[in-house]
C-alpha cells in the first residue's frame, strides 16, 4: 500500500486547487478521479470560457442551511486571490457582466494553469481510477480498482449530481453518509423549469425567444435574459430563481423591467386606435410574444375598440406574470446540486468532519451553492485552499 499524507478523491476545480495547495504546503498528495482527464466540468464551463470568478463575490450569493458557513473560506481565499493566480499564468480574462470573470481565451488554460501548480508543487495525480472504498483505523485506506492508499487525510471532493452523462456521482455523498456525517437533502439548482398543459401550450412555440426579465421566486428576484423553451423555461434569470423554487410554488415574471406597462399599453391605445393589439404589443415585447399574449389575453379587436380594463389587466400580467412550473429539467441539465454534506457536520474554517479527525469536504458536495456568474468556482477555489491549510 502507498502512503500518502492526504488522499483527495475527485480532480475537480475543488480538487484541484487543494492539491495544489497542500503540495506547495509540502505535504504527499494524492488527487484520484474515475475520469480520464482532470477539470471536466471547468472545460465546458462558461461556454467553453469559464466564468471563473466573480467580482463581487459576497456570502450573502450562496445558498446553505447555514447561510454565514461560507464566510470564513470566502475570506480567507478570496477572488482576488484567484485572480492574482489567473494574472500570474498571464491568462487573459474580461468582465463579462455583473461582475462575472471569463477568459478571453479558453476554459483549457484554467484547467491547465491548475494542473502546472500541481505538478510543480508534486501533486501525484492519478486519473482513471475507479474508486471502491473509504475506510479508517488509526489512518485511512483508500481502495481502488488499480490498488490501495494510505493517508492521514482524506478530502471528499467529487462534487454534485448534475450532469451523470459528465462522471458526476454521489462518492462523496456516499462516503460522508458512512462516518456518520449529516445530509442537507440534494436537488438539481440552476436548472431549467418545465411546464405542463396550457402554460406550456403557450410557451413551446415561443422557443428559442429570449428577452430581458426580472424573475422573481419568493423573495429572491434576478434581472437578466430568460429564455423559452420546447419545455419551459431557461435563461439565466430562470436558472437563478430555480436555485430558490420549490415544487407546487410559483414563479413571477416582469416581462417589462423598469417600465409601466399598462400606461404604454394605454397609451398605444389612445395614439393608434386602428392598430391591432398585437401590433402595439410588439413594441414592448419580442413580436411572438406578443402576438400569443394578444391571441390569449384580448378580444380580435383593434386596439381602440379593447376595453381599458383588459388592457389594464394585461399590463398587470406584463409585469408579473404568475407561473406554476411542473418541475425542472433535473441532474441531466442542472449546472450544480443544491445540499449536500451538511455544514452543521463541518467545521468552516477547515472545512473539516467535525467528529472524523482528518476527513474534509469541499466544493459542491458540501451543502453551499452559489448564484450563478462565477461564484460556485469561487467557493470550490476557497473551500479547496481553506481544506488545503489543515491537511
Ligand atoms: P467537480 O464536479 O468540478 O469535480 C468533481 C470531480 O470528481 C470530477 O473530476 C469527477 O470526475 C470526479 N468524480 C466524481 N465522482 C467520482 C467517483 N465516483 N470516483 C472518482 N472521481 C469522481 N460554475 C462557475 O462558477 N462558473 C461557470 O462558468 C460554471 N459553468 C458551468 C457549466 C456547466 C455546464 C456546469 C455543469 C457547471 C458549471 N458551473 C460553473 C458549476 C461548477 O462547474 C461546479 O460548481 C464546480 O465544478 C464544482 O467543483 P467541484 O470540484 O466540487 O466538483
Amino acid at each position: 500500500m502507498q502512503d500518502f499524507d492526504v488522499i483527495i478523491l475527485g480532480a475537480g476545480a475543488a480538487g484541484l486547487m487543494c492539491a495544489l495547495r497542500a503540495g506547495q504546503r509540502g505535504k504527499r498528495v494524492l488527487l484520484l478521479d474515475h475520469a480520464e482527464a482532470a477539470g471536466k466540468k471547468i472545460l465546458i464551463s462558461g461556454g467553453g470560457r469559464c466564468n471563473f470568478t466573480n467580482t463581487g463575490c459576497v456570502p450573502d450569493r450562496f445558498l446553505s442551511a447555514n447561510p454565514h458557513f461560507a464566510r470564513s473560506a470566502l475570506a480567507r481565499y478570496t477572488q482576488h486571490d484567484f485572480i492574482a493566480l489567473v494574472r500570474k499564468h498571464r491568462i487573459a480574462f474580461h468582465e463579462k457582466t455583473l461582475g462575472q470573470l471569463f477568459c478571453d481565451g479558453s476554459a483549457r488554460e484554467i484547467v491547465g494553469m491548475l494542473l502546472s501548480e500541481c505538478a510543480a508543487a508534486h501533486v501525484d495525480l492519478r486519473l482513471n481510477h475507479r474508486i471502491l472504498g473509504v475506510t479508517r483505523a488509526e489512518r485511512f485506506r483508500v481502495e481502488t480498482d488499480r490498488g490501495s492508499f494510505g493517508a492521514a487525510s482524506v478530502v471528499l471532493a467529487t462534487g454534485g449530481l448534475s450532469i451523470p452523462k459528465m462522471g458526476a456521482t454521489g462518492l462523496s455523498h456516499d462516503i460522508a453518509r458512512q462516518f456518520g456525517l449529516a445530509m442537507a437533502e440534494a436537488r438539481p439548482a440552476l436548472v431549467p423549469l418545465t411546464f405542463a398543459d396550457q402554460t406550456l401550450e403557450l410557451m413551446r412555440p415561443l422557443s428559442g425567444l429570449a428577452l430581458d426579465s426580472i424573475a422573481r421566486c419568493g423573495r429572491a428576484a434576478f434581472r437578466e435574459a430568460m429564455l423559452f423553451t420546447h419545455r419551459g423555461l431557461s435563461g439565466p434569470a430562470i436558472l437563478q430563481a430555480s436555485s430558490y423554487w420549490r415544487e407546487g410554488e410559483a414563479i413571477t415574471l416582469d416581462l417589462l423591467p423598469d417600465r409601466d406597462a399598462t400606461a404604454l399599453l394605454l397609451a398605444g391605445k389612445r395614439a393608434r386606435p386602428k392598430a391591432e393589439p398585437k401590433t402595439v404589443l410588439s413594441e414592448l415585447v419580442p413580436q411572438r410574444l406578443a402576438q400569443s399574449l394578444a391571441a390569449a389575453h384580448l378580444p380580435p379587436r383593434v386596439i381602440g375598440e379593447v376595453g381599458d380594463k383588459d388592457l389594464t389587466r394585461l399590463g398587470a400580467l406584463l409585469k408579473a406574470w404568475r407561473l406554476t412550473p411542473s418541475g425542472t429539467e433535473g441532474y441531466a441539465k442542472a449546472e450544480v446540486t443544491l445540499g449536500g454534506v451538511d455544514t452543521a457536520a463541518l467545521d468552516q474554517k477547515t472545512m473539516m468532519a467535525k467528529t472524523v479527525p482528518g476527513l474534509f469536504v469541499i466544493g459542491e458536495a458540501a451543502d453551499v451553492t452559489g448564484w450563478l456568474g462565477g461564484y460556485n468556482f469561487q467557493w470550490a477555489w476557497s473551500s479547496g485552499w481553506v481544506a488545503a491549510e489543515a491537511v
